[in-house]
């Protein structure tokens, strides 16, 4: 099948060049196409230009799309979106006054969401979870990253994981899959540490890798729940199995994880929102993406990730919306990109980078989604008639898109 979209307004994030990601002074150019053309083959972009140069194919379907812009889907490369219930109760109790930090060490946080995931089957949970994934497509996303981590008995981070696998098999967007059980110590654990990594390391990690049920490995590197040395432990371990590292880091406190990180070739290193010099220095000419999640800053009242200091150093950042019950309860890249704008100071053509290019990197899908060019999916967004793209997050909260396309496939 053929198809060629006309008369697009701005067809954007072009790339004639297969990039892997953009930093610095270069996230601040985001390249398009006014009065654009784009023909898609079997799923796939093949061309696209100038209508001045627009093809002549008899045998396309042609699709209009007169005043409304064309940009690739969003890219969102950490998300929790497997999980069990809501914590809407926890929320209140921040309003009456509890910390997060409070929550969590009263039995609730992640331990919370852990009891329920391990008494819900493994066709709930399923069922639970396809409706966010099913949500977040129609809001823009087209390739995705899910962690596990909120099993953390082997039963539990099984189950989580094969759910995981299911939505692969069962959607047409690119899933990646991330094993966090190290996420919080469970209560039977809580005076064996050494126990609960022994099980991690030594019985859940194998099974993992027989069934071939995680692209990569994370660790929720913080204060009170898993140290420096632990993450060394556990990213050494996940290589071994063939594991590239991602890791929750410098989210409350920074102790060093990214230093860590960056040592065994993680891929991403997500939060951010505590960092020091020595942090983004150590960031620098490396092959590891620093992600922020402003959702959970604005969610949870920490502070954002700063952006703006990041890139004018020279690093790239890609945005993500950390999308689990605790401290994200939302998958909308939209917000995500308005609120980096609005709160990072981020100009629109970083956060679009962010949001695609960079996020596409962090899931190691950069060469399939994250910008229009030749051969990669066609995985996009139409917008709704708007002025200029900037009006995607000037317009905070709400949403621009019309129709979204996966594989050239309308949603
Ligand atoms: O990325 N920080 C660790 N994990 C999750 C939140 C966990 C929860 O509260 O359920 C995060 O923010
Ligand atoms: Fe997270």
């Amino acid at each position: 099948m053929i198809q060629l979209f006309k008369n697009i307004k701005e067809l954007i994030q072009v790339r004639e060049q297969q990039i892997d990601f953009v930093a610095g002074a270069d996230m601040n150019v985001l390249p398009t196409i006014k009065n654009a053309y784009l023909v898609v083959k079997n799923g796939r972009i093949t061309d696209f230009g100038n209508m001045d140069n627009c093809p002549n194919l008899p045998a396309a379907i042609e699709i209009d799309v007169t005043d409304k812009m064309i940009l690739p889907t969003w890219c969102d490369s950490h998300t929790h979106i497997v999980y069990a219930g809501n914590r809407e109760g926890e929320f209140v109790d921040r309003i009456n006054g509890l910390s997060y930090e409070e929550i969590a060490n009263n039995g609730g946080g992640i331990l919370n969401s852990a009891k329920k995931l391990q008494q819900t089957s493994e066709e709930d949970l399923y069922n639970q979870s396809k409706l966010r994934l099913e949500e977040i497509i129609q809001l823009g996303t087209g390739a995705v990253e899910i962690k596990s981590g909120y099993g953390l008995t082997e039963e539990a981070e099984l189950k989580m994981l094969r759910v995981i696998k299911r939505l692969k098999e069962n959607y047409s967007i690119p899933i990646k899959a991330t094993f966090l059980g190290a996420h919080a110590l469970p209560n039977e654990f809580k005076k064996n540490k050494d126990g609960y990594l022994k099980l991690l390391l030594e019985t859940i990690l194998p099974k993992i890798t027989e069934e071939k049920l995680a692209d990569y490995i994370d660790v929720f590197c913080e204060t009170g729940y898993f140290s420096v040395a632990d993450t060394a432990l556990i990213l050494k371990a996940g290589l071994a199995h063939g594991l590239l590292p991602k890791i929750h880091v410098n989210q409350f406190t920074a102790i060093g994880g990214i230093q860590t990180g960056v040592k065994y070739n993680a891929l991403s290193v997500d939060h951010l929102e505590e960092m020091r010099d020595k942090d983004i220095e150590a960031l620098k000419n490396t092959k590891t993406m620093p992600v922020a999640l402003p959702s959970c800053s604005y969610f949870l009242s920490i502070p954002y990730t700063p952006a703006r200091k990041m890139i004018d150093e020279g690093l790239p950042l890609a945005l993500a919306t950390d999308f689990n019950p605790g401290s994200t309860p939302s998958g909308n890249m939209n917000f995500v990109v308005a609120t980096a704008c609005i709160k990072m100071k981020m100009t629109p053509e970083e956060a679009i980078n962010a949001a695609t290019i960079n996020g596409a990197y962090a899931m190691g899908l950069e060469k399939e989604v994250g910008s229009i060019t030749i051969g990669k999916k066609a995985n996009f967004i139409i917008t709704k008639p708007i002025s200029s793209y900037a009006f995607i997050p000037y317009s905070f909260g709400m949403h621009q898109i019309e129709d979204v396309y996966i594989n050239g496939e309308k949603i």
